[in-house]
């Protein structure tokens, strides 16, 4: 499709951002009286990291926020999305507040905005304190108080500059992939009576963190989650193609119910467990108490999505693009669910993550050209234009990652960062991506099709 200049400037006040989340980037695991986190435990296992890596020293942002936040004044982000560790400021997850944790993310949110740039935190990106789990966990009914008690903190200490948050990233992750598949913390593959009551917990800390949240913020709190439901795209333009898709990708689907968007992401808006819920989880829905699911449901500001591709969608043919963490390249994808989702909850979008994998490397010039990672952002973001131009409210796009970090389980097989991190000198150089990102976000989008 041609496209000419004008046709891809975004709105004014378009949030242009790049993510990160704590423990895949700062370090500083025992630093300044911080308390374990379940991801610290975990890898200390042997078997469950790629080479037996960990997050302790990661991309050390603990240390060096400093120069992180002028490289990000220097691309010009509007706004940058980072997660705060919950063990850092609570280390037994509740009582005892660390006081050196806390002004480490009030220094970071003071330099963000003394250059202009929006944070905005993200309460819970999976690192639990290891106090919690000792009790329980998400199992445990208490911890919807205790997350509250720690939003509560954060609003009280960030709430008159911090004004968007969002409470907790891909929580159908959460279950998925650490209490199904166990292959991220705290490792666990619970059978269906704990897994609902696990879904149940993380949607009910959601519901209270939100209302803590917004009675202990001097601003006015704008809240979302980071969800990571999955948009099915359709397999033509067809109309019928368009419909079934749109269907499949609010269906729940009995052969996969650890991701089911009526797990995670439906109640939040119908303010009930469907059907289907009921159906496939049985009993183990007496664990929904009188008044949850008005707190579950209580109206969030925008819809956060984080996209990377279709899931339910195999590989189809050989030689297909894909990324270094094996990830399909579906950009159409980030137009479809962006409509869906828009159309179905009628909330602002905003895109919380979307990124590529790759294997840069620093060239004998001293530069690490990642052409394919400026391609990768290109294709997305004319798509998401495209439904901006059908009138969708995109509010903002957060690129994943600003730096080369700790990808979990995989550690540092792979890079995701307009920023190359060589850890051990911890030394950042900006990849060719950072360059072109800082003119798309200088022209507004419109350098997308100059
Ligand atoms: C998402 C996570 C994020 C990062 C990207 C690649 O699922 O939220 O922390 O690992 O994937």
């Amino acid at each position: 499709m041609f496209m000419n200049k004008t046709n891809t400037a975004f709105p004014e006040n378009f949030i242009w951002g790049a993510a990160t989340a704590a423990y895949q980037i700062e370090g500083a695991w025992d630093a300044d009286g911080k308390g374990l986190s379940i991801w610290d435990v975990f890898c200390m296992r042997p078997g469950k990291i790629d080479g037996g890596q960990t997050g302790k020293i990661a991309c050390d942002h603990y240390h060096r926020w400093k120069e992180d936040v002028k490289l990000m004044a220097e691309l010009g982000l509007k706004s940058y999305r980072f997660s705060i560790s919950w063990p850092r400021v609570l280390p037994e997850g509740r009582g005892g507040v660390n006081e050196k944790g806390l002004s480490f993310y009030e220094g970071l949110v003071e330099a963000l905005l003394e250059n202009g740039i929006q944070p905005l935190p993200t309460l819970f990106h999976w690192d639990l304190p290891h106090e919690l789990y000792c009790r329980g966990g998400w199992l445990n009914r208490d911890i919807a108080g205790w997350f509250a008690e720690y939003a509560a903190l954060m609003a009280a200490r960030l709430g008159d500059r911090v004004s968007t948050w969002c409470t907790i990233n891909e929580i159908g992750n959460i279950g998925g992939l650490g209490h199904h598949l166990g292959i991220h913390a705290p490792g666990l593959s619970l059978g269906s009576l704990d897994y609902f009551r696990l879904a149940h917990h993380l949607n009910l800390a959601h519901g209270f963190g939100m209302a803590a949240l917004r009675s202990n913020s001097k601003l006015r709190a704008r809240i979302g989650q980071a969800a990571n439901v999955n948009v099915c795209i359709p397999k033509s333009d067809s109309a019928a193609a368009i419909e079934t898709a749109r269907i499949e990708t609010f269906a729940f689907n009995p052969a996969n119910p650890c991701w089911s968007p009526h797990l995670w992401n439906e109640p939040l808006f119908t303010g009930t467990y469907s059907e289907e819920i009921h159906a496939h989880f049985g009993n183990a829905l007496s664990v929904v108490k009188e008044g949850d699911m008005a707190a579950i449901s209580a109206p969030m500001d925008y819809f956060g999505w984080n996209y990377y591709q279709d899931w339910n969608q195999p590989h189809q043919c050989a030689g297909e693009p894909v990324s270094m963490i094996k990830w399909k390249v579906q950009p159409e994808g980030l137009y479809w669910g962006t409509k869906f989702f828009y159309e179905r909850y009628k909330l602002p979008v905003q895109i919380l993550e979307n990124g590529l994998a790759s294997m840069d490397w620093i060239t004998v010039e001293r530069t690490v050209p990642d052409v394919m990672r400026i391609d990768f952002i290109k294709r997305h973001l004319i798509e998401l234009h495209r439904a901006i131009s059908e009138g969708i409210d995109v509010e903002a796009y957060y690129y994943w990652s600003l730096f080369d970090n700790m990808e979990w389980s995989a550690a540092y097989t792979m890079r995701f960062g307009l920023i190359h991190v060589d850890y051990p000198t911890q030394t950042r150089t900006p990849k060719q991506s950072f360059d072109w990102y800082r003119n798309v976000i200088r022209s507004n989008g419109a350098s997308l099709t100059a």
